[in-house]
């Protein structure tokens, strides 16, 4: 069953549109919000699979987020390949039609457990947990990975086909090296060189798609089979239905009124706020608000205030104050 949805995610007449997994930011609410702006597949923030196998609180609740969501699908770290089989397996009991393995992140306390970017420099253990994970559950697996840990040590290219031996169904390769942070510029040559490498062999390409020619260019540039979007879809969750339009040249890229923003944004807010809490939400949304700010011209009043909201009612004055300004065509 699962591998159709794989299969339909890469029949759609057009290359896929995948949200980047984001810690802290691709929660249950966000995650709703771009299923109704043209994504095709988001994953949970990543989930350690560590919390998982101990049932903790907090992991347990991340792997209910987006439940409901298809194709639905969860990103898991860790660096024990038991460990990882056995959140696998769980995620599969859950009714989850995607497990992705996190193969990326540099993050020290992820890192320090031999999981995420860790796996590119131990090319054997990642090995090891992918084929933990493949034969735990019957769900297609995918992963995303860096190129490798440094830019002269490019080990996705060894580590990309050994996961195609082993069944994959996709990789996501985020075209920077784990010393990079996020703000080197992506290295799309790299990303074209190791699809080359791979022949038909299905690659997600990630990494500094942030408007939407730069996904026409990364399709181009790479002959990559899909894109994912991570901070391009920061306050912009409208990326998604502009790409779809790009990428079929069908024209003129749609515009929301300032009026459809805030409606998407009030509804951003309330799915947080079922979730949490008016106080809990709003902390978590204040860097939303900011985002969602940042693209509107003219807002950097607004988001003076926008750092310290506390309520609910806060944002909607900030809202109605942008709408009319945006209304107005007016710059601060
Ligand atoms: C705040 C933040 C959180 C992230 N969390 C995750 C994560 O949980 N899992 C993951 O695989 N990558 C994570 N990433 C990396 C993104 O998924 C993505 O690969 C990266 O931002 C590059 O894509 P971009 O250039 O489109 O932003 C995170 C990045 C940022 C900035």
């Amino acid at each position: 069953m699962g591998s159709d949805v794989v299969k339909e995610l890469f029949n759609l007449g057009r290359p896929p549109l995948l949200a980047a997994p984001m810690a802290g930011i691709t929660d249950d609410a966000y995650r709703r919000i771009i299923a109704s702006t043209g994504v095709d597949l988001t994953f949970t923030q990543m989930v350690s699979a560590e919390g998982l196998s101990r049932g903790t609180r907090k992991s347990m609740a991340m792997l209910e987020e987006g439940r409901g969501l298809s194709p639905w699908a969860v990103q898991l770290f860790g660096g024990r390949p038991q460990t990882m089989a056995k959140a696998a397996a769980l995620a599969e009991d859950a009714g989850y039609q995607l497990v992705d393995i996190n193969m990326g992140c540099p993050v020290p306390k992820v890192y320090k457990k031999g999981a995420g970017a860790a796996l590119l420099e131990d090319v054997d253990r990642a090995f090891a947990v992918a084929q933990a994970v493949v034969s735990a559950t019957s769900l297609p697996v995918s992963a995303k990975l860096r190129l490798g840990p440094t830019v002269d040590n490019a080990t996705a290219f060894a580590i990309v086909p050994g996961l195609r031996e082993l069944g994959f169904a996709f990789i996501t390769v985020h075209a920077r090296y784990s010393d990079q942070g996020y703000y080197q510029p992506a290295d799309w040559e790299m990303l074209s060189a190791l699809k080359r490498h791979l022949g038909d062999f299905r690659i997600v390409g990630n990494g500094d798609v942030l408007a939407p020619e730069d996904g026409s260019r990364m399709l181009a540039e790479t002959g990559v089979d899909g894109i994912m979007v991570g901070r391009g879809m920061l306050g912009n969750p409208w990326i998604f239905s502009a790409l779809r339009t790009e990428l079929s040249g069908a024209g003129e890229l749609p515009r929301p009124t300032p009026r459809q923003r805030v409606e998407l944004i009030r509804k951003h807010l309330r799915l947080m706020v079922d979730v949490a809490g008016e106080r809990v939400a709003i902390r978590d949304f204040r860097k939303h608000l900011v985002w969602y700010l940042r693209a509107f011209p003219g807002a950097a009043s607004l988001r003076e205030r926008a750092v310290k909201v506390k309520k609910v009612g806060e944002v909607e004055e900030i809202l109605e104050e942008y709408v009319a300004k945006a209304e107005d065509g007016g710059e601060d």
